[in-house]
């Protein structure tokens, strides 16, 4: 039994109250139906007019023709099959990840989206440069349980091309939708497909996910340590697998396309024996390739890397290092409340800071079949230098402890407020942001509509010039980024994608005005 923790306190049960009913029974609920067939009911309330999905392999492909991707979408909560085993969990159309959406510039998006499930959500566009307002990635929308709405954007028609993610992005459900299960890819196809190396290569996508379930097959309810870490299962998947297999041809180039669709795990990856070289960086093109032994992604971020199949044929590991997001014993006495000290894990198998482990396998590197080598490509698509800013603004991540509602998250000493704008822009200006991070735990922090290059980290500047929509900021990093503000105004905002900090209020809200 996961809940039920005394010391939980109240921030818990305005959580479990977003929760499905089917989780918000209370322990004595739960001992009661115990007494009278526990399993038989559950089974018989989540299985009701619904039929059991089989993963598929890959996920399914909806690509635009003639101009239009149109697609239904039907967010959902039933059993499904997810790395061998049945589980309860949100879903697009009863599959994880979501159905795999594929776009070019200039086409439209109509997304006939239905909500299945018993609480509100909403569907944002991460990373796409299309109107945050209407019925685009309007993440102010709220689409109520049994109601349905059709999104429908352009992407215009000189977007880069990449890899974007799509999930829910409704306050107060956020963290607990996405870590159930919703989300998925959504691909604009481009210049970078285009460079032959890059055509040739055998593409890939790697959908990172992490789940946390109790021997049902339930995902637990969180404990507030987990709130505060960010949620973190131990049942570690790519495209809803546990170590599924990956083919290389002898000579050969294969394009990984990675995505960590996590709440708040972070994924350090390596490739016994191979280097990776990275082509794109949250979704979009770099000017060339650059060589690096491993990878971090953080909750949000992207990148394409290109593997040369030119090693030994044979296996290799695909690897997740262990990395610490922060210090909790540096969080001060506040933190730990009577009956949390020496509790050891929190929970069944779940928070982050108990699994530095040893490395852990998320895929296998099969070399099979044998084509012409295909060397690396050596020019990508440039990255045009912004202008210099004409405003620099500061923004200060930390967290505080504050009497009866625990422990809150906050951006300039402030908590996420819906009626408050914190940031105007005028349309059409370049802005450097220094994000500072004051706390003790690692920050993703994520800006909606316009990426963003990041300029430099504690004053040194980045090693290679990239577009990115999340950047790490660790404890007592002060980084520098430039955005460019253009094309659509209106309301959007900027957060941290541990998704459970951006509930507990670190997020704030950009104007971005004609
Ligand atoms: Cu991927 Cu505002 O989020
Ligand atoms: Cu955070």
């Amino acid at each position: 039994m996961a809940n039920g923790d005394p010391a939980a306190g109240k921030e818990q049960d305005n959580y479990l109250r977003g929760m499905p009913n089917i989780q918000r029974l209370n322990r004595r609920q739960f001992l009661a139906l115990g007494a009278s067939g526990t399993s038989v009911l559950f089974l018989g309330q989540c299985m009701a007019g619904q039929s059991r999905s089989q993963l598929p392999v890959a996920p399914t492909h909806t690509s635009s023709i003639e101009g239009l991707l149109d697609v239904s979408l039907d967010a959902r909560y039933e059993a499904i099959n997810i790395a061998g085993r049945q589980a309860y969990l949100y879903s697009y159309n009863g599959q994880i990840p979501g159905p795999q959406l594929e776009a070019k510039p200039d086409d439209t998006v109509r997304i006939r989206f239905n909500n299945s499930l018993s609480n509100p959500t909403n569907i944002h566009y991460h990373g796409l440069h299309v109107p945050p307002t209407g019925n685009a990635d309007n993440v102010f929308l709220s689409i109520p349980n049994g109601e349905s709405l059709t999104y429908e954007f352009t992407i215009p028609d000189n977007h880069p091309g990449g890899l974007f993610y799509y999930h829910p992005h409704r306050h107060g459900f956020v963290a607990e939708q996405v870590f159930g299960g919703l989300g998925s890819m959504f691909v604009i196809r481009g210049d970078l497909d285009q460079i032959p190396e890059v055509k040739a290569a055998k593409e890939e996508f790697l959908f990172l996910k992490d789940f946390a379930l109790d021997a049902n097959g339930r995902v637990p309810p969180p404990w507030h340590m987990d709130l505060m870490w960010g949620r973190e299962g131990q049942l570690v998947t790519v495209n809803g697998q546990v170590n599924p297999s990956i083919s290389i041809p002898q000579g050969g180039l294969l394009r990984l396309r990675l995505l960590n669709a996590s709440n708040a795990r972070f994924y350090r990856l390596t490739l016994e024996e191979h280097p990776f070289y990275l082509i794109a960086t949250d979704g979009i093109a770099i000017d060339e390739p650059v060589e690096l032994r491993e990878l971090l992604l953080a909750p949000g971020e992207r990148a394409d890397i290109l593997v040369q199949g030119d090693r030994e044929p044979g296996q290799y590991r695909l690897l997740d290092l262990p990395y610490s997001r922060g210090q909790m014993g540096m969080m001060g006495p506040g933190m730990m409340r009577p009956g949390m000290m020496g509790r050891g894990r929190m929970g069944p198998g779940r928070v982050g800071q108990a699994d530095t482990g040893g490395p852990r396998t998320l895929a296998t590197l099969n070399y099979s079949g044998q084509v012409e080598a295909i060397p690396l490509p050596q020019q990508l698509i440039p990255v045009e230098a912004l202008p210099e800013p004409q405003t620099v603004r500061q923004f200060t991540l930390n967290h505080s402890m504050v009497p009866r509602m625990g422990m809150v998250f906050l951006i300039n000493g402030k908590t996420f407020d819906h009626r408050r704008i914190d940031t105007q822009v005028p349309l059409n200006t370049v802005e450097d942001w220094e994000v500072i991070n004051t706390g003790v735990m690692d920050h993703p922090f994520h800006l909606h509509t316009n990426p963003f290059q990041v300029m430099s980290r504690n004053g040194q500047p980045e090693p290679y010039r990239a577009w990115k929509d999340v950047v790490l900021i660790r404890p007592g990093e002060a980084v520098r980024l430039r955005a460019r503000f253009k094309d659509f105004p209106g309301k959007t905002v900027y957060h941290c994608h541990i998704l459970d900090h951006e509930e507990l209020g670190m997020m704030g809200i950009i104007e971005m005005t004609a």
